[in-house]
């Protein structure tokens, strides 16, 4: 198999990184100069990776070709590019739908999907719309692939997807919080990284069993979870939590 990257981003760049980890079998991979720091540590880093300046070149040597690049990028420069028809395209681009993806790339086999960085270390869940064979077996190397038929239902998933940074400030602001109360930075990160890890690794044990009885067994009756539960509630921390999943829902949505 040959890829081909239209835009060497963050997105582009945590996939790559995940092949070379994975038992995929590629021949090639043809990445972008955009851009450029990005793509020469690649470069440099493997060798059947390819720098390409021109985004053409990089379609016409490639069979399944990436769209890393942002939505503003891609309706600027999607439709001076010509995709011929055996050509299999994967668009990580987060606000351009599939009816309009179709229209300006004259090529029916698109599928849109929302990896996310921890693809890099073949971790996290990666929704596929519609669902796709040649991109499941990409990407079932990279992840746990989810298929959605409907692309509507697809878009919810950005809004969850979207929670990485807050989440990742979690983890600052705590770590941060121990900092200030005199402990070790590198053993503060190493303290809140292992916590969080921990209780990731429960929830995705007992997902099962449905989060509202891991809310509630994590709490001793007005113990110290439950004190901190209360306080974020009584701060509206939870309606505004949804209130941003729902803004960025109506986002993608248009
Ligand atoms: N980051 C994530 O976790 C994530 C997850 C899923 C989906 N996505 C989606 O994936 C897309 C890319 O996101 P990202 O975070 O990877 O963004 P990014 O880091 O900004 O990457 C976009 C890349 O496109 C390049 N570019 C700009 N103009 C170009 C052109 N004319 N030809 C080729 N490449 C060009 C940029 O290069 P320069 O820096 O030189 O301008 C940049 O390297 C977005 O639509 C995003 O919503 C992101």
């Amino acid at each position: 198999m040959i890829l081909g990257f239209i835009g060497t981003g963050k997105i582009s760049s945590s996939i790559i990184y995940g092949i070379f980890k994975s038992k995929l079998k590629v021949k090639k991979i043809y990445i972008s100069s955009r851009n450029a720091k990005i793509s020469n540590k690649l470069k440099k880093k493997f060798r059947l990776i390819q720098v390409i300046k021109n985004n053409q070149e990089i379609i016409d040597k490639s069979s399944v070709i990436f769209l890393g690049i942002t939505p503003n990028v891609g309706n600027k420069i999607l439709h001076k590019l010509s995709f011929s028809k055996h050509k299999k395209i994967i668009s990580l681009i987060s606000t351009i739908n599939l009816i309009k993806l179709k229209k300006i790339i004259n090529n029916k086999n698109i599928v849109r999907a929302i990896p996310l960085p921890p693809i890099e270390i073949k971790k996290g869940p990666i929704i596929i719309c519609p669902p796709s064979k040649f991109a499941k077996n990409i990407f079932k190397h990279l992840g746990n692939v989810l298929e959605i038929k409907n692309e509507k239902l697809s878009y919810k998933f950005w809004s969850t997807a979207s929670l990485m940074a807050a989440y990742y400030e979690i983890l600052n602001t705590s770590s941060k919080w121990l900092v200030k109360k005199g402990i070790n930075k590198k053993f503060a990160d190493t303290y809140v990284a292992e916590l969080f890890f921990a209780l990731s690794q429960d929830a995705l044990n007992k997902s099962s069993q449905g989060f509202k009885k891991l809310v509630a067994d994590s709490q001793t009756p007005k113990g110290l979870n439950m004190q901190v539960l209360n306080e974020l509630k009584k701060g509206k921390f939870f309606t505004k939590f949804s209130k941003a999943l729902e803004n960025v829902n109506k986002r993608v949505s248009k």
